[in-house]
């Protein structure tokens, strides 16, 4: 499939990962309706491409991942419009990436502001590139974070320092950003894919069965209505049902190294 606001590939990559691109770099990757769309479809093919075991994301070129939301296109909306772009988005995209069974990882290769650090935020873990700044700015142009950053910040740093960087607009450079727990490493920017790429075949060693239920359980935790721990004794339940559970434990029993199937 081709796409024209983001690059998908496999190229150049251990099996079992595919690197997808947000190709704006004029814009510095802002998220239009449009980009939103493709990023859906892209994770969406991912996710049911049963040899794609886990998915880097990242921006085009060195200077920004995603420096927000395309505030072109929501500059003129009415209040429905505007909680409409919210819903959608959230819908779509971030709650999307969110519960997908495949593993997200953000390279973060420059700014990450707005609906970037929301998409970022979104991905199951980020590694920050050493140039990269990361912040909230909404406030400072009249409205809120409205991809899920009020609420994906604060479980990622605590409430205190979540409300200072949405209150302050301010951004945070690779480290602070590391030392709150925003991001997992720091790392050059020139290392950024290749380093990441080593922490997705770390997880490419484990069953892909059980890594979806752990995000599933993991995901729980953080959902109105959802009792994580019981979810995570039905989700631990249905592994012992699972081909993966059966190579697994039997491999580890025979002193050999287990070899997962689909996911
Ligand atoms: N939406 C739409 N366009 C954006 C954008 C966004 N969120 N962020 C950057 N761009 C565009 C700029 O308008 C500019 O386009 P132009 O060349 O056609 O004028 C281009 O990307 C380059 O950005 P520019 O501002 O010239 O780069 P800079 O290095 O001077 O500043 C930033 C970089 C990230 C500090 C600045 O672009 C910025 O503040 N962006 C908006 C961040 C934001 O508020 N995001 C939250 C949105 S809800």
């Amino acid at each position: 499939m081709s796409y024209e606001n983001i690059l998908v590939t496999t190229e150049n990559l251990p099996e079992g990962i595919a690197l997808i691109t947000i190709n704006r770099p004029d814009k510095l990757n802002a998220l239009n309706k449009q980009t939103i769309q493709e990023l859906h479809d892209a994770f969406r093919n991912a996710e049911q491409n049963p040899s794609l075991k886990a998915i880097l994301l990242t921006g085009s070129g060195e200077k920004a991942f995603v420096a927000g939301a395309d505030i072109s296109e929501f500059a003129s909306f009415s209040i429905e419009e505007g909680a409409q772009l919210a819903a959608h988005g959230q819908e779509i995209l971030f709650d999307f990436v969110e519960n997908l069974r495949t593993p997200v990882i953000a390279a973060v290769n420059g700014f990450a502001l707005g609906g970037g650090l929301e998409l970022a935020m979104a991905c199951h873990f980020r590694i920050a590139s050493d140039n990269a700044k990361m912040g909230l700015p909404e406030v400072s142009l009249g409205v809120i974070p409205g991809y899920g950053g009020t609420q994906r910040l604060p479980q990622l740093i605590g409430k205190g320092k979540a409300m200072e960087m949405i209150m302050t607009a301010g951004m945070i450079n690779a480290d602070e950003a590391k030392s709150c727990g925003l991001v997992n490493y720091v790392v050059p920017q020139a290392e950024l894919i290749s380093f990441t790429t080593g922490i997705a075949q770390k997880i490419l060693r484990n069953s892909p069965m059980a890594i979806g239920q752990a995000i599933k359980a993991v995901n729980a935790s953080y959902k109105e209505g959802m009792d994580g721990f019981k979810t995570e004794i039905k989700a631990f339940g249905k592994c012992f049902g699972t081909e993966d559970f059966k190579e697994g434990t039997t491999a580890f029993l025979e002193k050999r190294k287990a070899d997962f199937t689909g996911k």
